[in-house]
């Protein structure tokens, strides 16, 4: 007679439940709040590891040259459970602040270098993102990796390092294959296949530039009849024009400008109705980006609630350090158009707008 699997067997708990032995690896001398520290960082690596998952899913849904509008929702479908995992990570920290700084200074020395800015899991979320090395620059923070190596360097976790970490950065990451597939997207239904296609992008950002500019001038004016010094907003109205511009059209790779041009398209078009899918998918990154954040966030205060403003154990600044880390944007286009966004009622009038119904042949 097969043996019937059981739930044990199936989810491997003598394993999983044999893993809380910290480094003399045995439970018994684990303190009960050592053994809190233990599990749920173990937790924590655990939902790494399933987004590790999504994602790949993810990039590699969108890998293909073409993707069929039913897929769509199926990738929707899975960056909203990135996005779930990500909440609740952001709220599991909540867990972690029940351990008081006395209780945590108890075991703390004994971790010696050890810290979470050593998680590979986090660093391939990272990659697999699209997170680059510009942006933590900008932090004044170096990349991850190169530290990772240096201290697996001739250990037996090199090779699982090299082969996790390094190959990643050769391979495409969900947000290259996010933006080809917004490069692809027919704007004002032409694509960039066509040969009038650069000629429709700059009549369609040229234009949206324009009722910008009108928006502002007529809000100046009303500020004006109303009696109100307009100087200050006149100067920084002609200062974000002047960034939008520079946004929007004074970029030297095409690519990027079809991409960004796309994502406006997109966002203020967003009630067509070929156009709800995409937005959605948009609207699902934008979401997923900010529950990082968030983790990010909440990670900060829960550590400058336990240790304060000490160095950390892996030799940063410690919370100033986690916080620089909210700054980073893996996919900054699509926060930027956000700030250019106009009120539906103003939007330059829609060419091809058929080619966006149900009913279209496209
Ligand atoms: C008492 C609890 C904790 C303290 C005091 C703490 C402290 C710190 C500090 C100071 C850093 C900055 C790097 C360093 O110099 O060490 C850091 C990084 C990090 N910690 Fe924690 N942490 C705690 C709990 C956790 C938990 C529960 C997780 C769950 C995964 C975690 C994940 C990370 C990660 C992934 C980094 C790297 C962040 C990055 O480089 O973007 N930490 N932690």
């Amino acid at each position: 007679m097969t043996k019937t699997p059981t739930y044990w067997d199936y989810l491997n708990l003598e394993k999983l439940l044999d893993s809380q032995g910290g480094l003399s690896n045995d439970e018994a001398s684990v303190s009960e709040d050592e053994m809190h520290f233990i599990i749920v960082h173990q937790v924590f690596e655990l939902w790494f590891k399933l987004a590790i998952n999504e994602i790949t899913l993810i990039r590699n849904t969108m890998s293909s040259t073409q993707i069929e509008e039913k897929q769509i929702p199926f990738i929707v479908q899975h960056i909203n459970r990135l996005v779930e995992i990500f909440k609740l990570s952001a709220r599991h920290f909540k867990l972690m602040e029940t351990l008081t700084p006395q209780d945590f200074l108890v075991f703390r020395s004994e971790l010696g270098t050890a810290s979470g800015f050593q998680s590979f899991q986090l660093r391939e979320i990272e990659l697999l993102l699209g997170l680059s090395n510009e942006e933590r620059e900008k932090q004044g923070h170096s990349d991850p990796i190169e530290y990772l190596l240096k201290i697996v360097k001739e250990t037996e976790f090199e090779n699982n390092i090299k082969k996790r970490l390094v190959k990643l950065k050769t391979e495409p990451s969900l947000k290259d294959v996010l933006y080809d597939w917004l490069y692809r997207t027919p704007i004002l239904g032409s694509t960039p296949k066509e040969k009038e296609d650069e000629k429709i992008i700059s009549k369609f950002t040229n234009e949206y530039l324009y009722k910008i500019d009108e928006i502002n001038q007529s809000q100046l004016k009303i500020m004006q009849k109303d009696g109100l010094d307009i100087s200050r907003m006149e100067k920084s109205f002609r200062e974000t024009y002047s960034q939008f511009e520079n946004f929007l059209t004074n970029e030297d790779d095409n690519k990027m400008r079809r991409v960004k041009a796309a994502i406006l398209f997109i966002e203020s078009y967003r009630t067509l109705p070929l156009l709800a899918w995409p937005r959605l998918l948009i609207d699902k990154i934008v979401e997923l980006e900010e529950q990082i954040v968030e983790f990010r966030f909440n990670h900060a205060r829960m550590v400058e609630r336990i240790i304060g403003k000490r160095i950390g154990t892996g030799g940063s600044s410690g919370v100033d350090y986690i916080d620089q880390t909210t700054k980073y944007r893996i996919f900054p286009e699509l926060w930027a158009i956000r700030s250019m966004l106009i009120d539906t009622k103003h939007l330059p009038n829609i060419i091809n707008e058929d080619y966006y119904k149900f009913n279209s042949s496209n």
